[in-house]
């Protein structure tokens, strides 16, 4: 088992360690990127919450600001989110769901240094009524396992500065991934964010900093889930996600259906694990090959990341092997149920995206529901945290301020890296004392 805490701090230092680049004004994913509209069709259910959250835009994705732009940082929890600063909408999406009695009220688990996820007495995790998936226990409509006879692939915890590697990669055989996405990351490493985005991978949501999803409370879960599905929505021109991990593999009844009734999301988990994140190129090697000899049902559904160098080599090395034993080779979210890797569209560059970016189709019609704003309200209370309110603020403020030269950046980020790796030293040893 990982040792959630030190895990936690190692991917914010390699955030902070990055210096956050931004794309120059001559950045060919940019003009790339605006041309991706989408038409008003959607996918799901007229009458799912969602649609309302997450509205189509009659400019077709024109209005979106470009990734890595100041306005399109601007407005994101620079840490976790806060559960009074939630747009309106998704409160009142979540109210109605609960109201509806489609939310089960359970309590939230605890969990302290690293140690999985406990219960208060009496509430037993595996049972039907709670169904946590730390406890292996399959909440119905989770997906675990791939189709037979399938590598549905997939990549936690991007986008990091590895992300290009194995974007290329997969690019260079013909090849995607679903990227499960930490939304502060997105912030971190936008060059990165759209490196995948134009590519054609697909994008999901792996929650905005990464908690243990059933120790939170509705509100937090709101967050954690809505802000990453906007930040994805932003920058894809409207794409509206349709599946999530949860960070750990942690999640119950309530949290899976909070992302299912307030967001349409879909839960999955993994059905083998490499350990790639604490493992070598070696042991991974192993693992993999182990995995591959398996029998083709169900297919393989197993947990990677890209976080490092290390780990992304290593998925080169076994990708030989993952077709010489005869597995079809897959993006996990193009791999699952009706083929589309989003809930409003093909995937991240499919023809139901209308070129040249202007307006597509018919004309408004008169409706409120499309004539009402895209964007939910509230968001821009965020752009008001000063980059002196936290280390965090200073990166994502940072980031996104225009005012800011690229010396006062440097300083910025600098201080912020400073004081990020003090607490990180000082949470280490107090963890170890
Ligand atoms: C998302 O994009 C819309 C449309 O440009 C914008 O109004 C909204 O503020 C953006 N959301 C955030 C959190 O920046
Ligand atoms: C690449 O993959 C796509 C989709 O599977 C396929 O249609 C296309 O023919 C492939 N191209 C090459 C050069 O293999
Ligand atoms: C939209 O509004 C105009 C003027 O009010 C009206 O003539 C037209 O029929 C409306 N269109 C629809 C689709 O409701
Ligand atoms: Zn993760």
């Amino acid at each position: 088992m990982l040792s959630p805490t030190i895990y936690f701090f190692s991917f914010l230092i390699m955030g902070v360690a990055a210096v956050p680049t931004r794309p120059t004004t001559d950045d060919p994913h940019r003009s790339h990127l605006s041309r991706k509209a989408l038409p008003e069709d959607w996918y799901h259910d007229q009458d799912h919450p969602v649609h309302a959250l997450f509205k189509r835009s009659h400019q077709g994705g024109s209005d979106y600001a470009p990734v890595g732009t100041p306005a399109w940082a601007n407005g994101y929890p620079p840490g976790p989110p806060d559960p009074d600063l939630l747009p309106a909408e998704w409160v009142n999406a979540l109210d109605a769901a609960v109201a509806a009695g489609k939310i089960p009220d359970i309590p939230q688990s605890t969990n302290t240094q690293g140690v999985s996820p406990t219960y208060p007495f009496g509430v037993n995790p595996s049972s039907p009524q709670v169904c946590s998936s730390t406890y292996k226990c399959r909440i119905p409509g989770a997906i675990w396992d791939s189709p037979d006879g399938v590598f549905a692939s997939s990549f936690d915890d991007g986008p990091t500065p590895s992300t290009p590697m194995l974007v290329d990669f997969l690019t260079s055989v013909n090849q995607t991934t679903t990227h499960f996405m930490i939304g502060i990351k997105m912030l971190y490493h936008p060059t990165q964010l759209l490196a995948i985005i134009n590519s054609g991978n697909d994008l999901a949501v792996h929650t905005w900093t990464h908690p243990y999803m059933t120790t939170l409370n509705n509100l937090q879960i709101v967050g954690q889930l809505g802000w990453t599905m906007e930040m994805i929505y932003n920058s894809t021109g409207g794409r509206v996600a349709k599946y999530w991990r949860p960070p750990y593999g942690d999640s119950d009844v309530r949290v899976s259906a909070i992302a299912k009734e307030v967001f349409g999301l879909q839960t999955v988990i993994w059905n083998y694990d490499t350990d790639d994140w604490n493992g070598t190129p070696q042991s991974i090697g192993t693992a993999m090959t182990g995995f591959l000899a398996s029998p083709k049902s169900p297919g393989l559904m197993v947990l990677q990341h890209e976080l490092t160098d290390m780990m992304v080599n290593a998925f080169i090395a076994a990708f030989p092997q993952i077709i010489s034993n005869g597995w079809s080779f897959a993006s996990l979210a193009k791999a699952l149920g009706d083929g589309r890797a989003y809930q409003n569209s093909q995937n991240s560059d499919s023809e139901d995206v209308y070129p040249d970016g202007i307006v597509f189709g018919a004309e408004p019609s008169n409706t409120t529901e499309l004539t009402a704003s895209p964007t939910p309200t509230g968001s821009s209370t965020y752009s008001a945290i000063s980059p002196s309110a936290s280390a965090i603020a200073a990166i994502g403020v940072g980031l996104g301020s225009t005012k800011s030269s690229a010396a006062l950046r440097i300083i910025l980020s600098t201080s912020a890296r400073i004081s990020f790796l003090i607490s990180c030293v000082v949470s280490v040893l107090i963890l170890s004392s």
